[in-house]
């Protein structure tokens, strides 16, 4: 008898503790959608508003348009494709949107490719992408110069989002433990060549992201390894939006979440019955850390929204030569 009282009042305590960490700390979104909306639904409900998922306390989770560089991280199998795809595919609803995939572990991306101006996925033509990305940066950004215009609006052309998908994979770090730098060994000179090459990745992308929201161009970062040697704080600090799906300590909660946020979410905090949880933070909405999902949308269902959505494609063609929406509708009449 004593045993079974003992055992309720563990049940009892352990659910008081999950019902309290499945609450968010706030959920102060600042964009107050109509209640008749489903949750999980994608949908645009304003012209700078899409819903694509559901906050812990049943809203709509909100994701602006074009919104703030993002960062997606959590350990596998957490749902960080999904919360990616599910963004996508809001933002594909719309031509005002381009999107350059970055996929070097070729499997997460490749069912976009309707849509997407490119999929890179060998590192050459990682890297190619990169650089066009930067030389689409540059060119924009001596256009507004010579118009005397300070800031890229979707007149001007569509906001590119370059959706990368595992960036610890572009910036040469272990992510498996194993030192392959044994002085003067084949592997070692093979490391070094593609540590320069890492370098100069990891230059483009801080460029992209320092200089890059001004001129249209939006990251949106995946990573399995949130850890302060694969992002470094100049990347760091400039993914504004930051989305925590599961991680495996708190020093990830810290380099996902910033210091100042950490102290309020346990590393434990999202439950395996809640798979693809997650916490969201960002600079204009949920400006304090919410508890949320995303709307699952099962992988042989993406080449169909791909596909409805190609016709909002650009290419690198008319994405470099500067082509507006219009310019695009005149060539195709
Ligand atoms: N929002 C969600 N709702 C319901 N189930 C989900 C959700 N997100 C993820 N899942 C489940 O979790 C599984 C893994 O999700 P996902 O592929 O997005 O993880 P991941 O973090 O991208 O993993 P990896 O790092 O290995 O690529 C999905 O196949 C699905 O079954
Ligand atoms: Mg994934």
């Amino acid at each position: 008898m004593t045993t079974i009282v003992v055992l309720l009042a563990l049940v009892v305590a352990w659910l008081t503790v999950l019902a309290r960490i499945s609450q968010p700390v706030n959920n102060s979104s600042t964009v107050e959608v109509d209640s008749s909306v489903s949750p999980w639904s994608i949908r645009r409900v304003r012209p700078d508003v899409f819903t694509a998922g559901q906050t812990a306390t049943a809203q709509p989770l909100v994701h602006r348009f074009p919104g703030d560089h993002r960062l997606v991280a959590g350990v596998t199998r957490s749902g960080k494709s999904c919360t990616v795809h599910a963004i996508i595919a809001a933002f594909s609803e719309t031509v005002d949107a381009a999107f350059v995939g970055v996929d070097p572990k070729r499997t997460e991306l490749g069912l976009w490719t309707p849509r997407f101006t490119q999929n890179a996925v060998d590192l050459d033509d990682i890297d190619q992408a990169i650089v066009n990305c930067v030389r689409l940066m540059k060119t924009r950004q001596q256009f507004l110069e010579l118009q005397g215009l300070t800031k890229w609006t979707t007149a001007l052309g569509p906001w590119l989002f370059v959706v990368i998908d595992e960036y610890a994979e572009l910036v040469g770090v272990s992510t498996d433990g194993i030192d392959r730098t044994a002085e003067g060994t084949v592997i070692d000179k093979a490391m070094k060549r593609s540590r320069a090459l890492a370098s100069m990745r990891i230059t483009d992308i801080s460029s992209l992201a320092r200089v890059g929201a001004g001129l249209g161009i939006k990251l949106i970062i995946s990573t399995q390894y949130p850890t302060a040697e694969v992002l470094d704080t100049q990347i760091r600090n400039q993914l504004d939006t930051r989305i925590m799906h599961r991680v495996s300590g708190s020093e990830q909660v810290t380099v996902c979440m910033g210091s100042g946020r950490a102290s309020a979410i346990d590393a434990n905090s999202i439950p395996t019955s809640m798979p693809g949880g997650l916490w969201i933070v960002g600079s204009q909405d949920y400006n304090t850390p919410t508890m949320a999902r995303s709307t699952y949308i099962p992988a042989e269902h993406i080449p169909n929204i791909a596909a409805r959505t190609a016709h909002n494609r650009w290419t690198w063609d008319q994405l470099l030569s500067l082509q507006t929406t219009d310019d695009r509708q005149e060539t195709k009449q």
